[in-house]
């Protein structure tokens, strides 16, 4: 049977009793069921954040991609739209691949990448083109009569000719960017740019920026924007090889700042630094809201990796909180959105007090925020022991000595287990965390979001102890925990 946004919504509405919510999220988004992955066309439209994803809604894996969307006012209550686009024509019969939005003339234009087999073995046989869709209500879109608005013939030469995707559009001096991710066919990945004045027509301009050799074989989701004068690429390399402690995931995701001569097409950078340093993140995308915030939110999962609600529970896939891109200098800091503050409810609060040896805390949960300020000073390690119970822990850790933080999940449950660790330092003695816990997720922000580190756990429902831990004195100058979730919710 051919796909459809009517066959997908009858199906989402038909099915959805099945869902099983051990591990649903309490305050993250997720679909209604069966797969997501990449965010796809962040946005901020006639005042409502428009957020929409990548989605096999038939089962809980990958599969002819759709897009699925949802709505928010506060980045925080999502309510769940109508699938937006469905693969249902030539130019996207095998998926509607990840893009972006753009508001323009009052309307909303997506652009997205059209994925085409052309036999059998889904790593070699295809092609991917770009489309373009416009809706007035920001709810049914109709794809363009012109489609595709790019085809492989404007792939220029010594570039992939199949690895073509995720366009992000942007707007620049009354002009039109979209950035492409692709390969040089050669193992290297690349950026490929191209300008239009109405969305519909698009002039290759360049390659914009490339591999140096050591940032993996292929690049997917890029995204361009300026932060405070200075312009930031970010891009999920696939297959990048570990340097130390970092890029020990699959796939990874990196952040350039630099220049982009929107004359040449280059973009200039010296350095690139991980997004996120822990397990689950990819495909990240972000938008400028109206407050003028730059606003990020990736799939909080990572391909190929084992996903316990894959089996029986009828959904995989949710993205991460959405966080605020701060420039910090030469560097960017990435921070909860203030509105998760307003979520705060009861919980426990302290403040001086020293740990030595093991402290187990009152309070018990699986959906909360930890906030803390400590002293490392006098400690050789200090840690924090979650969603603890017979057998299962999750532990987050910092060894002064050795300036690295760790999150370890080698016993959280049924999930993957590893270790994550980043580099980090203490200026006198301080550091300062905050921790958000949801049923099968953690986000460790460090240092007012200087690292992140994320990653998916699958502990049983009674565990959900949390304890301190230091060996030698961590002086905790305060510590805040805040239930997340009001108990209707859950
Ligand atoms: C990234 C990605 C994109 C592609 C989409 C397909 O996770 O591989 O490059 O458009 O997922 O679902």
């Amino acid at each position: 049977m051919s796909y459809s946004i009517e066959r997908a919504n009858r199906f989402v509405a038909e099915s959805k009793h099945l869902l099983v919510d051990q591990y649903r999220l309490h305050y993250h988004f997720m679909g209604e069921f069966g797969w997501i992955n990449d965010p796809n066309g962040f946005v901020q439209y006639k005042g409502e954040y428009h957020l929409f994803y990548q989605y096999h809604p038939y089962q809980p894996v990958w599969g002819p991609m759709h897009w699925g969307h949802a709505v928010s006012k506060d980045l925080i209550e999502w309510r769940h739209l109508p699938v937006a686009l469905a693969p249902d024509q030539e130019y996207d019969r095998d998926g509607c691949f990840s893009g972006s939005a753009i508001e323009h003339k009052d309307s909303l234009y997506l652009l997205y990448t059209g994925h085409i087999m052309t036999g059998p073995d889904i790593t070699k046989d295809y092609y991917q083109v770009q489309n373009l869709a416009i809706s007035q209500d920001g709810i049914l879109f109709t794809k363009d009569a012109h489609n595709p608005v790019i085809n492989t013939d404007q792939i220029p030469a010594h570039t992939s000719q199949k690895d073509f995707r995720d366009p992000k559009v942007f707007e620049r001096n009354g002009q039109f960017y979209m950035v492409l991710g692709s390969n040089d066919d050669q193992g290297k990945g690349l950026i490929l740019l191209y300008r239009s004045v109405d969305l519909h027509t698009w002039e290759y301009m360049n390659v914009m920026a490339q591999s140096d050799g050591t940032l993996g074989d292929n690049w997917e989701c890029p995204d361009v924007f300026d932060l405070d004068g200075i312009d930031v690429l970010m891009m999920s390399p696939q297959r990048m090889s570990p340097q130390g402690n970092n890029y020990h995931n699959l796939h990874s995701t990196v952040y350039m700042l630099g220049k982009l001569d929107t004359d040449t097409g280059i973009f200039d950078y010296k350095q690139y630094i991980p997004i996120d340093y822990g397990f689950d993140f990819y495909a990240c995308q972000t938008t400028l809201d109206q407050q003028g915030r730059r606003i990020m939110i990736g799939w909080m999962d990572s391909w190929e990796a084992l996903m316990p609600t894959q089996n029986g529970h009828h959904w995989a896939g949710a993205m991460t909180l959405p966080r605020e891109v701060i420039r910090d200098g030469e560097r960017l800091l990435f921070c909860p959105v203030a509105e998760l503050e307003q979520s705060r409810l009861e919980g426990l609060h302290a403040e001086s007090f020293e740990v030595q040896g093991q402290q187990v805390l009152d309070y018990r949960g699986e959906s909360y925020e930890i906030e803390l300020n400590i002293d490392v000073s006098k400690s050789e390690e200090f840690a924090i022991h979650l969603r603890t119970g017979e057998a299962e822990t999750t532990v987050l850790s910092y060894s002064p000595l050795e300036q690295l933080f760790r999150f370890n999940r080698d016993q959280s449950g049924i999930g993957p287990g590893g270790e994550r660790i980043a580099s980090l330092t203490t200026p006198e003695g301080q550091l300062h965390l905050r921790i958000f816990v949801d049923l099968s997720s953690v986000e460790v922000f460090l240092q007012d979001g200087e690292k992140v580190m994320t990653g998916r756990i699958y502990p049983q429902p009674e565990s959900q102890g949390i304890a301190l831990y230091s060996n030698g004195i961590t002086q905790v100058q305060s510590l805040h925990i805040w239930n997340l979730v009001q108990p209707e919710q859950i």
